[in-house]
C-alpha cells in the first residue's frame, strides 16, 4: 500500500514537471528546423533559391553572409538589400540561428558539428551536412539537369519549405530508386 502511495506522489509530481518542461524548451521537441515566419526574409532571399531557414546556420555564418561586400558578390549573384531590409534579414537570422535553438533537433546538430571558430558561408560545408550527403553520386547531383547542386535542398527534399529534411521525405529526381542505389 505504501508502495503504490509512493509511486503515485511520484506520477504526480513527475507529469507536470515534463510538461513544464516542454513549455519551458528544455527538451528537444521538433525533429526538423524551425520553419521561416518573416516576409521581410522570404521576399529578400527566396528569388534564386528557397528562402534557407536560419537554423541551417550560426549566427556567426549569418553575419559574415549579410556583410554587405558579401552580398554584393553572393556566390557570383548581386544580392544587395536596401539598407533597412538589410538590418532586418540580419536580425530575423541571427534570433533564429542553428545556435540559438534548443527545440530543433536538426540545428543543435549543426551547430554542434562546427568548431566555434568555423563559420561557413554554406550550409552544404558543415560538417553535418556534408556527411550525410557524401555517398549521393554526382549523377544524382551536379550531373542531374533537375538539381544540380547540393544548394537546392527543396529539389530532392520535399519538405524542405516545412524545415523537415528527415531521409523519407527524400525524392531525387530522375531517381526514383534512389534509396537502393545510396550505401
Ligand atoms: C540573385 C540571386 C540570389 C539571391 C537574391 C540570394 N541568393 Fe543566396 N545563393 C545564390 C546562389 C547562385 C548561390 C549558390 C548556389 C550554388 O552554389 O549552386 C546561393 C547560395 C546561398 C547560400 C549557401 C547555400 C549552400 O550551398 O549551402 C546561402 C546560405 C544563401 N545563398 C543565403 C541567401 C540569403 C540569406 C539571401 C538574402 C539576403 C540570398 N541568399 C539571396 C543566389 C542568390
Ligand atoms: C540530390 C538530392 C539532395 C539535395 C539537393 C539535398 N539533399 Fe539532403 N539528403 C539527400 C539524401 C538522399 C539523403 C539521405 C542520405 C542517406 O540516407 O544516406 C539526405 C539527407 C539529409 C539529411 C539527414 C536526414 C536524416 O534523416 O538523417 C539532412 C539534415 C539533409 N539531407 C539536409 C539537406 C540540406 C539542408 C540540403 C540543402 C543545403 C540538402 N539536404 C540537399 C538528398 C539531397
Amino acid at each position: 500500500m505504501k508502495k503504490l502511495f509512493l509511486l503515485m506522489i511520484a506520477i504526480a509530481i513527475y507529469i507536470p514537471t515534463a510538461m513544464a518542461g516542454d513549455f519551458l524548451g528544455l527538451f528537444p521537441r521538433h525533429k526538423g528546423v524551425k520553419p521561416v515566419s518573416n516576409i521581410t526574409y522570404s521576399q529578400s532571399c527566396a528569388e534564386c533559391h528557397f528562402a534557407y531557414q536560419p537554423g541551417l546556420l550560426p549566427k556567426r555564418s549569418w553575419q559574415k553572409l549579410m556583410e554587405p561586400k558579401q552580398l554584393e558578390d553572393h556566390f557570383g549573384e548581386n544580392a544587395e538589400l536596401p539598407e533597412k531590409d538589410r538590418i532586418a534579414v540580419l536580425q530575423f537570422l541571427l534570433d533564429n540561428a542553428a545556435d540559438t535553438t534548443i527545440r530543433y533537433k536538426r540545428s543543435i546538430k549543426i551547430s554542434r558539428s562546427l568548431a566555434d571558430d568555423e563559420a561557413p558561408l554554406r550550409i552544404t560545408e558543415v560538417p553535418y551536412i556534408k556527411k550525410k550527403h557524401e555517398e549521393i553520386p554526382r549523377k544524382m547531383i551536379q550531373d542531374n539537369r533537375q538539381v544540380r547542386s547540393l544548394s537546392y535542398c527543396n529539389k530532392c527534399h520535399t519538405q524542405a519549405a516545412k524545415g523537415v529534411f528527415d531521409d523519407d521525405t527524400v525524392d531525387i529526381p530522375n531517381f526514383p530508386d534512389w534509396d537502393d542505389l545510396i550505401d
